[in-house]
């Protein structure tokens, strides 16, 4: 293929992309993601805040405007994320207990049904665990309306949209740790007890501090091995040249070796589109041009 779309379809794959919204009258913007990426994520569209900003009242335009644009040019969806205890909307950070667990549950019902038969996997749940060794959960509101809070929601997302792949994402889990082994125990208890669950998302946020792990693919094949799929969700990789372009093929290579790693996400197109506060991560310049780490991933499908 001469695309990352048309390349990694050949290989049974999807490449994917996070769009915003207020891009989308960008022609260089949308002329790279309607060429290049058959996948978007909604890079804030689709959050608690931005879809329930009051609560009760849902506001989907934004988000509809990508879903929108997705399907007249023959991309799938990846909806994300619609329970995190980040971007929620003021009234449900300052909710607890019975109070916040309804209302997490009707926010899952709600956005899960507007978009039913549209998303081909939804990030049911997003960063969920701690950072370091403890292996725990992370403390938030979410998590101390009970530790069953992530199953509640995915079995809240399978009954509101049956036909959507349902997956839990997280960062820092790429390689074998303590918190991808906190992660691992709850999928295999989920398979076990038939808890809803289909995929797990590796955001794969990486940079010199935490550069893509020696054992990447090791830890994406023990995930499949668990009997579900696997997706590499939010890939950048901060750096330059051929050391950047050297990471991002790894990537690659990575997934297309774990029979059940059915697509690369990267999180955003051009380095000026980044979230990321400084650094060049992704596969495009700020003008839009291929850079090295592109035609690494090209290659590299
Ligand atoms: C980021 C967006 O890219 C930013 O625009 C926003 O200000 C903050 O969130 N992990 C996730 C994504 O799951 O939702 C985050 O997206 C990046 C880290």
């Amino acid at each position: 293929g001469t695309t990352l779309a048309t390349s990694a379809a050949e290989k049974g794959r999807y490449f994917g992309t996070a769009v915003a919204a207020n891009k989308l009258s960008d022609s260089t913007y949308v002329g790279i993601l309607n060429r290049e990426f058959n996948m978007v994520t909604p890079e804030n569209e689709m959050k608690w805040d931005a879809t329930e900003p009051s609560q009760g009242q849902f506001n989907y335009t934004s988000a509809d405007r990508i879903v929108s644009h997705a399907q007249a040019n023959g991309m799938r969806i990846r909806g994300h994320a619609l329970a995190w205890h980040s971007q929620q909307p003021g009234w449900a950070q300052n909710l607890s207990g019975s109070a916040l667990r309804s209302a997490m549950v009707n926010h899952v019902t709600q956005v899960a049904t507007h978009y039913r038969g549209k998303i081909h996997s939804w990030d049911v749940v997003n960063e969920a665990f701690a950072d370091g060794g403890s292996g725990a959960r992370r403390d938030s509101n979410l998590q101390r309306t009970g530790n069953d809070w992530i199953e509640v929601a995915f079995r809240t997302a399978r009954t509101a949209d049956p036909g959507a792949k349902l997956c839990y994402n997280d960062y820092n889990t790429d390689g074998q740790n303590a918190k991808s082994n906190a992660v691992y125990a709850m999928v295999s208890d989920f398979k076990a007890r038939g808890v809803p669950i289909d995929c797990v998302g590796f955001q794969s946020h990486f940079n010199s501090a935490s550069p893509v792990p020696s054992d990447y693919q090791a830890n994406l094949q023990r995930f499949a091995n668990l009997g579900l799929d696997v997706q590499i969700t939010e890939l950048d990789i901060e750096g330059s040249g051929t050391a950047q372009a050297t990471s991002y093929a790894n990537v690659t290579k990575a997934c297309l070796a774990v029979s059940r790693c059915t697509g690369i996400s990267v999180w955003g197109i051009r380095d000026t589109d980044s979230w990321r506060a400084s650094g060049t991560p992704l596969l495009f310049d700020g003008n839009g041009n291929k850079k090295a780490a592109y035609t690494a991933t090209l290659d590299a499908l």
